[in-house]
């Protein structure tokens, strides 16, 4: 199963910059099932990672509780919903850890020690908070737990010692705040107890929704990781391309194209797409030739991922399992560091 979907993963992405020793932590909110987008950003490099490095997935439930406490349902049932769209793609429980923030009280305790070495202003700073802030229109009334989330965040990673995190660019605000943390309580204990961490990127540049905008449930313009094959064509249909290429002798926009981006993510053949997008350029070439090509190459991506997550769903049992063992490595893990830093606050003494 997992060679058949390993042959989309390109070369350029087997070869990250981890070596052996690193320790790889990366975490989703449980809103809604994931999506091409999570693929091409990160799913993808921890399936490259996986058997390589050590690794946890962190299902961010309380996060997710930041800006939805009003959800909580939602955000609870979504959970093993995450769980199946990891095993999908191919995720291994007996290679990666798959964890529930909600159930590591260390992160909680490890954030309440942290945020004394973060100031408000340093929080109100951080840009993915501030755009967060804007496109949730909180204005003055921002949760708390909402601003301070970047520093639960910070345990999150630094909970697992964590070297290395596959996140998209909009994270790298939230990698940033870590490593101050990370100083200060190592100028506190006067030791190196915590490691800073880096980021990794995916070498694919974030993938738009299917209309051009920015890829997101609410507008319904991202494509499931389990979409079925008349959803894929439906959306493959509705992407935007070149207003301008009305007829395909017409020459066309290859940049903010929809189709070649999802091309560029995905398709094995690179240097067809590379043709293709000349003949585009020049005029030749229509878009509904273009939208058959994208539709092949993304059914035959999620087919085998549709396939397995339809056949784990009626499994419960195990993905619940899953959950519960995972859980459990990652309490041993996140409790030996939390008796570490409450060292350096001098606690324990
Ligand atoms: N903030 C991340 C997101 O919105 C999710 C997340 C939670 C995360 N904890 C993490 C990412 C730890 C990396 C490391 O996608």
């Amino acid at each position: 199963m997992s060679a058949n979907i390993l042959a989309h993963t390109r070369a350029d992405e087997r070869q990250s910059h981890a070596d052996a020793t690193d320790v790889i932590l990366t975490g989703d909110r449980p809103t809604g099932s994931l999506h091409l987008g999570h693929y091409a950003g990160s799913l993808r490099s921890r399936l490259a990672l996986q058997g390589r490095c050590a690794q946890t997935l962190l299902i961010a439930d309380l996060q997710a509780l930041t800006d939805s406490s009003g959800r909580a349902a939602h955000v609870a049932r979504q959970v093993p919903e995450v769980v199946l769209d990891y095993l999908a793609v191919g995720i291994d429980p007996s290679q990666t850890t798959i964890a529930v923030q909600s159930r590591l009280s260390a992160l909680a305790e490890l954030t309440v020690l942290y945020l004394n070495l973060v100031t408000v202003a340093r929080l109100e700073r951080n840009p993915t908070v501030k755009a967060e802030v804007e496109l949730r229109g909180f204005e003055r009334d921002i949760p708390a737990g909402f601003l301070c989330y970047p520093v639960s965040q910070a345990a999150d990673i630094t909970g697992f010692r964590a070297t290395l995190v596959p996140v998209g660019d909009d994270q790298l605000p939230m990698i940033e705040q870590t490593n101050e943390i990370v100083r200060r309580v190592n100028r506190l204990a006067s030791a190196a107890v915590l490691p800073e961490c880096r980021a990794l990127l995916s070498s694919t540049p974030r993938l738009p929704g299917v209309d051009g905008r920015k890829a997101s449930k609410s507008l319904g313009n991202a494509i499931p990781l389990s979409a079925t094959a008349d959803e894929i064509r439906g959306l493959v249909r509705a992407m935007y391309t070149d207003p301008g290429h009305a007829r395909a002798s017409d020459p066309g926009r290859v940049e903010g194209n929809v189709v070649f981006a999802y091309l560029d993510a995905f398709d094995p053949d690179l240097t067809t797409v590379n043709e293709l997008k000349e003949r585009y350029r020049g005029g030749g070439l229509g878009d509904m030739a273009l939208k058959r090509r994208l539709e092949g190459v993304l059914e035959a991506l999620v087919a085998p991922i549709r396939a397995r997550r339809a056949e784990l769903a009626r499994d419960r049992a195990y993905v619940m399992d899953v959950l519960r063992a995972g859980s459990e490595r990652a309490n041993t893990t996140t409790q030996a560091v939390l008796r570490d830093v409450r060292g350096a606050f001098a606690l324990d003494t």
